[in-house]
Protein backbone atom coordinates (compact mmCIF):
# COMPACT_ATOMS: atom_id res chain seq x y z
CA UNK A 1 0.00 0.00 0.00
CA UNK A 2 2.48 2.50 0.90
CA UNK A 3 4.77 3.96 -2.23
CA UNK A 4 7.31 6.77 -2.53
CA UNK A 5 6.13 10.36 -3.21
CA UNK A 6 6.88 11.54 -6.52
CA UNK A 7 7.22 15.14 -8.33
CA UNK A 8 3.74 14.39 -9.94
CA UNK A 9 2.51 14.14 -6.10
CA UNK A 10 3.17 17.43 -5.33
CA UNK A 11 -0.10 19.32 -6.48
CA UNK A 12 -2.29 16.87 -4.13
CA UNK A 13 0.61 16.79 -1.25
CA UNK A 14 0.25 20.82 -0.73
CA UNK A 15 -3.55 20.29 -1.08
CA UNK A 16 -3.31 17.87 1.99
CA UNK A 17 -1.15 20.77 3.95
CA UNK A 18 -3.56 23.30 3.11
CA UNK A 19 -6.70 21.39 4.21
CA UNK A 20 -4.78 21.04 7.61
CA UNK A 21 -3.78 24.34 7.42
CA UNK A 22 -0.54 24.53 7.47
CA UNK A 23 2.44 27.06 5.88
CA UNK A 24 3.86 24.76 3.95
CA UNK A 25 4.56 25.65 0.05
CA UNK A 26 4.60 23.23 -2.90
CA UNK A 27 7.74 24.31 -3.28
CA UNK A 28 8.27 23.17 0.53
CA UNK A 29 7.05 19.80 -0.54
CA UNK A 30 9.79 19.94 -3.17
CA UNK A 31 12.49 20.31 -1.44
CA UNK A 32 11.58 17.45 0.71
CA UNK A 33 11.52 14.97 -2.28
CA UNK A 34 14.47 16.47 -4.05
CA UNK A 35 16.93 15.86 -0.50
CA UNK A 36 14.97 12.63 0.27
CA UNK A 37 13.82 10.65 -2.74
CA UNK A 38 13.77 7.32 -1.16
CA UNK A 39 12.38 8.10 1.90
CA UNK A 40 8.95 10.33 1.19
CA UNK A 41 5.78 8.24 1.64
CA UNK A 42 2.39 7.93 0.72
CA UNK A 43 -0.70 5.79 0.76
CA UNK A 44 -3.38 5.74 -2.16
CA UNK A 45 -6.72 4.91 -1.92
CA UNK A 46 -9.75 5.18 -4.39
CA UNK A 47 -6.98 5.99 -7.10
CA UNK A 48 -5.91 9.23 -5.17
CA UNK A 49 -2.80 10.49 -2.68
CA UNK A 50 -4.57 10.26 0.64
CA UNK A 51 -1.71 10.37 3.25
CA UNK A 52 1.78 11.21 3.48
CA UNK A 53 4.69 10.93 5.46
CA UNK A 54 8.56 12.34 5.38
CA UNK A 55 11.69 11.56 6.39
CA UNK A 56 14.33 13.86 6.42
CA UNK A 57 18.00 12.10 7.37
CA UNK A 58 20.57 14.35 8.83
CA UNK A 59 23.64 11.60 8.40
CA UNK A 60 22.88 8.84 10.63
CA UNK A 61 22.87 10.56 14.22
CA UNK A 62 19.39 12.33 13.36
CA UNK A 63 16.51 12.05 11.19
CA UNK A 64 13.35 14.07 11.30
CA UNK A 65 9.88 12.93 10.50
CA UNK A 66 7.29 15.39 8.85
CA UNK A 67 4.16 16.23 6.44
CA UNK A 68 2.45 13.68 8.77
CA UNK A 69 -1.30 14.12 7.02
CA UNK A 70 -4.44 12.08 5.83
CA UNK A 71 -7.29 13.17 3.96
CA UNK A 72 -9.87 14.39 6.25
CA UNK A 73 -12.38 11.70 4.43
CA UNK A 74 -9.98 8.71 5.02
CA UNK A 75 -8.85 9.38 8.47
CA UNK A 76 -9.20 6.63 11.26
CA UNK A 77 -8.36 4.08 9.09
CA UNK A 78 -4.49 3.25 10.28
CA UNK A 79 -3.05 4.94 7.47
CA UNK A 80 -1.17 7.59 9.16
CA UNK A 81 -0.07 4.62 11.83
CA UNK A 82 0.65 2.11 8.47
CA UNK A 83 3.27 5.22 7.18
CA UNK A 84 4.80 5.76 10.42
CA UNK A 85 5.84 2.14 10.80
CA UNK A 86 6.94 2.44 7.63
CA UNK A 87 9.15 5.19 8.32
CA UNK A 88 10.04 4.04 11.70
CA UNK A 89 11.65 0.93 9.45
CA UNK A 90 13.55 2.74 6.83
CA UNK A 91 15.09 5.15 9.74
CA UNK A 92 16.31 1.75 11.36
CA UNK A 93 17.50 0.30 8.37
CA UNK A 94 19.39 3.29 7.58
CA UNK A 95 20.61 2.76 10.76
CA UNK A 96 19.20 6.50 12.15
CA UNK A 97 20.26 6.76 15.97
CA UNK A 98 17.88 9.28 17.16
CA UNK A 99 14.40 9.90 15.26
CA UNK A 100 12.90 13.08 16.42
CA UNK A 101 9.31 14.85 14.89
CA UNK A 102 7.16 18.01 16.14
CA UNK A 103 3.76 16.28 17.18
CA UNK A 104 0.55 18.08 17.25
CA UNK A 105 -2.17 17.31 19.53
CA UNK A 106 -3.77 15.23 17.24
CA UNK A 107 -0.47 13.46 16.19
CA UNK A 108 1.25 12.92 19.46
CA UNK A 109 -0.95 9.73 20.74
CA UNK A 110 -0.30 7.93 17.88
CA UNK A 111 3.24 8.85 18.14
CA UNK A 112 3.12 7.72 21.77
CA UNK A 113 1.87 4.50 20.98
CA UNK A 114 4.97 4.14 18.51
CA UNK A 115 7.66 4.93 21.09
CA UNK A 116 8.18 8.41 20.61
CA UNK A 117 8.84 9.94 23.86
CA UNK A 118 8.42 13.80 24.99
CA UNK A 119 11.46 15.70 24.52
CA UNK A 120 9.94 19.57 25.00
CA UNK A 121 7.51 22.14 24.02
CA UNK A 122 8.24 23.44 20.50
CA UNK A 123 5.99 27.00 19.91
CA UNK A 124 4.93 28.85 16.73
CA UNK A 125 4.79 32.73 17.66
CA UNK A 126 3.46 35.48 14.70
CA UNK A 127 3.85 39.26 14.00
CA UNK A 128 2.02 41.48 11.46
CA UNK A 129 4.62 43.24 8.76
CA UNK A 130 7.60 45.77 10.45
CA UNK A 131 10.14 47.76 9.12
CA UNK A 132 13.45 45.82 9.64
CA UNK A 133 17.05 46.14 9.88
CA UNK A 134 20.02 45.92 7.72
CA UNK A 135 21.88 43.23 5.82
CA UNK A 136 24.69 41.17 7.51
CA UNK A 137 28.10 40.08 6.43
CA UNK A 138 28.43 36.56 4.87
CA UNK A 139 30.60 33.71 7.29
CA UNK A 140 30.97 29.92 8.11
CA UNK A 141 27.39 29.01 9.21
CA UNK A 142 27.45 25.53 9.24
CA UNK A 143 29.80 25.08 12.38
CA UNK A 144 27.35 26.93 13.78
CA UNK A 145 24.63 24.85 13.21
CA UNK A 146 26.53 21.45 13.47
CA UNK A 147 27.18 22.57 17.21
CA UNK A 148 23.21 23.76 17.89
CA UNK A 149 21.88 20.40 16.56
CA UNK A 150 24.80 17.62 16.50
CA UNK A 151 24.33 16.84 13.76
CA UNK A 152 25.21 17.62 10.31
CA UNK A 153 21.61 19.53 8.64
CA UNK A 154 24.02 20.74 5.72
CA UNK A 155 22.54 19.78 2.94
CA UNK A 156 19.17 20.91 4.18
CA UNK A 157 20.95 24.56 4.58
CA UNK A 158 22.02 24.69 1.31
CA UNK A 159 19.00 23.53 -0.13
CA UNK A 160 16.99 26.32 2.13
CA UNK A 161 19.53 28.55 1.32
CA UNK A 162 18.88 28.51 -2.50
CA UNK A 163 15.52 29.51 -1.69
CA UNK A 164 15.51 31.72 1.58
CA UNK A 165 16.10 35.53 2.11
CA UNK A 166 19.81 34.79 3.88
CA UNK A 167 21.28 37.11 7.00
CA UNK A 168 24.71 35.60 8.13
CA UNK A 169 27.93 36.97 10.37
CA UNK A 170 30.52 35.41 12.35
CA UNK A 171 27.99 35.06 14.60
CA UNK A 172 25.13 32.96 13.39
CA UNK A 173 22.83 32.74 10.82
CA UNK A 174 19.26 33.24 9.88
CA UNK A 175 16.39 32.76 6.55
CA UNK A 176 13.22 33.46 5.90
CA UNK A 177 11.14 31.75 3.34
CA UNK A 178 7.58 32.50 1.35
CA UNK A 179 4.88 30.24 3.05
CA UNK A 180 1.28 29.80 2.08
CA UNK A 181 -0.23 31.79 5.33
CA UNK A 182 2.99 33.66 5.90
CA UNK A 183 6.60 34.45 5.44
CA UNK A 184 8.61 31.62 8.03
CA UNK A 185 11.63 32.78 9.25
CA UNK A 186 13.79 30.01 10.60
CA UNK A 187 16.23 28.27 11.22
CA UNK A 188 18.16 30.58 12.93
CA UNK A 189 20.93 30.02 15.32
CA UNK A 190 23.00 32.56 16.77
CA UNK A 191 25.40 32.75 19.59
CA UNK A 192 24.22 36.21 20.93
CA UNK A 193 20.58 37.62 20.97
CA UNK A 194 21.88 40.78 19.73
CA UNK A 195 22.61 39.02 15.94
CA UNK A 196 19.22 37.10 16.36
CA UNK A 197 17.21 40.47 17.04
CA UNK A 198 19.31 41.90 14.05
CA UNK A 199 19.09 39.22 11.63
CA UNK A 200 15.35 38.18 12.64
CA UNK A 201 14.27 42.08 12.60
CA UNK A 202 16.01 41.95 8.51
CA UNK A 203 13.75 38.34 7.76
CA UNK A 204 10.56 39.28 9.04
CA UNK A 205 9.80 42.62 7.30
CA UNK A 206 6.46 41.07 6.21
CA UNK A 207 3.46 39.00 8.14
CA UNK A 208 5.62 36.23 9.59
CA UNK A 209 5.80 32.69 11.74
CA UNK A 210 8.65 31.69 13.60
CA UNK A 211 9.09 28.43 15.27
CA UNK A 212 11.02 28.61 18.67
CA UNK A 213 12.06 26.59 21.92
CA UNK A 214 10.15 27.79 24.67
CA UNK A 215 13.01 26.34 26.68
CA UNK A 216 15.62 28.66 25.14
CA UNK A 217 14.67 31.59 27.26
CA UNK A 218 16.82 34.04 25.14
CA UNK A 219 14.52 33.08 22.03
CA UNK A 220 11.31 33.66 23.90
CA UNK A 221 12.31 36.92 25.57
CA UNK A 222 13.06 38.09 21.70
CA UNK A 223 10.09 37.06 20.38
CA UNK A 224 8.16 39.03 22.83
CA UNK A 225 10.59 42.09 22.61
CA UNK A 226 10.13 41.94 19.10
CA UNK A 227 6.27 41.96 19.05
CA UNK A 228 5.66 38.74 18.40
CA UNK A 229 2.67 36.46 20.01
CA UNK A 230 2.48 33.18 20.32
CA UNK A 231 0.06 31.39 17.80
CA UNK A 232 0.77 27.34 18.39
CA UNK A 233 2.07 24.26 20.41
CA UNK A 234 3.29 21.46 19.70
CA UNK A 235 5.46 18.76 21.08
CA UNK A 236 8.82 18.10 20.24
CA UNK A 237 9.55 13.98 20.13
CA UNK A 238 12.39 11.74 20.32
CA UNK A 239 12.52 7.85 19.58
CA UNK A 240 16.22 6.19 19.96
CA UNK A 241 18.57 7.64 21.40
CA UNK A 242 18.34 11.17 23.47
CA UNK A 243 19.97 14.18 21.16
CA UNK A 244 20.78 17.68 22.69
CA UNK A 245 23.05 20.54 21.20
CA UNK A 246 23.73 23.57 22.27
CA UNK A 247 20.03 24.43 22.11
CA UNK A 248 20.66 28.06 23.83
CA UNK A 249 21.84 28.76 20.46
CA UNK A 250 18.69 27.69 18.33
CA UNK A 251 16.69 30.84 17.92
CA UNK A 252 14.07 29.52 14.85
CA UNK A 253 14.00 26.12 13.95
CA UNK A 254 13.99 25.44 9.96
CA UNK A 255 10.05 23.84 10.37
CA UNK A 256 7.80 21.80 12.55
CA UNK A 257 8.66 19.15 9.48
CA UNK A 258 12.17 19.25 9.15
CA UNK A 259 13.62 20.20 13.13
C1 LIG B 1 -2.91 12.93 12.84
C2 LIG B 1 -3.36 12.30 11.52
C3 LIG B 1 -2.21 12.32 10.55
C4 LIG B 1 -3.76 10.87 11.82
O1 LIG B 1 -4.07 10.24 10.58
P1 LIG B 1 -4.92 8.90 10.47
O2 LIG B 1 -4.60 8.31 9.15
O3 LIG B 1 -6.32 9.20 10.80
O4 LIG B 1 -4.25 8.07 11.65
P2 LIG B 1 -4.53 6.54 11.95
O5 LIG B 1 -5.82 6.10 11.37
O6 LIG B 1 -3.32 5.76 11.60
O7 LIG B 1 -4.63 6.59 13.51
C5 LIG B 1 -5.39 7.62 14.12
C6 LIG B 1 -6.36 7.02 15.07
O8 LIG B 1 -7.25 6.17 14.38
C7 LIG B 1 -7.31 4.91 15.06
N1 LIG B 1 -7.60 3.89 14.06
C8 LIG B 1 -6.73 3.27 13.26
N2 LIG B 1 -7.37 2.40 12.49
C9 LIG B 1 -8.68 2.46 12.82
C10 LIG B 1 -9.84 1.81 12.35
N3 LIG B 1 -9.79 0.87 11.40
N4 LIG B 1 -11.02 2.18 12.89
C11 LIG B 1 -11.09 3.13 13.82
N5 LIG B 1 -10.01 3.76 14.28
C12 LIG B 1 -8.83 3.43 13.80
C13 LIG B 1 -5.98 4.77 15.65
O9 LIG B 1 -5.91 3.86 16.74
C14 LIG B 1 -5.75 6.15 16.13
O10 LIG B 1 -6.53 6.34 17.28
P3 LIG B 1 -6.07 7.22 18.44
O11 LIG B 1 -5.75 8.56 17.86
O12 LIG B 1 -7.24 7.24 19.35
O13 LIG B 1 -4.87 6.54 19.01
C15 LIG B 1 -4.58 13.02 10.93
O14 LIG B 1 -5.56 13.18 11.93
C16 LIG B 1 -4.28 14.37 10.32
O15 LIG B 1 -3.93 14.51 9.15
N6 LIG B 1 -4.40 15.44 11.14
C17 LIG B 1 -4.12 16.81 10.71
C18 LIG B 1 -2.64 17.01 10.54
C19 LIG B 1 -1.83 16.65 11.76
O16 LIG B 1 -2.07 17.14 12.86
N7 LIG B 1 -0.82 15.77 11.56
C20 LIG B 1 0.09 15.34 12.59
C21 LIG B 1 1.31 16.15 12.50
S1 LIG B 1 2.43 15.83 13.79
Amino acid sequence: MVRLLQEQDIVIATELSAEAGWNQTADDWRMLLRLNPENCFGIEFDGRLVSTATLSCYGRKLAWIGMVLTNRAYQRRGFARTLLLHAIARADQLGVESLKLDATDQGQPLYESLGFRVEQPVQRWWRTPQAGGAALQPANFLDHDMEAYKADRSELLRALMQRSNVQTSPDGFCLSRPGRRANYVGPCVARNADFARHSIQACAQEESYWDLLPQNPAALALATELGFTEKRKLIRMVRGRDLRGREGWIYAIAGFELG
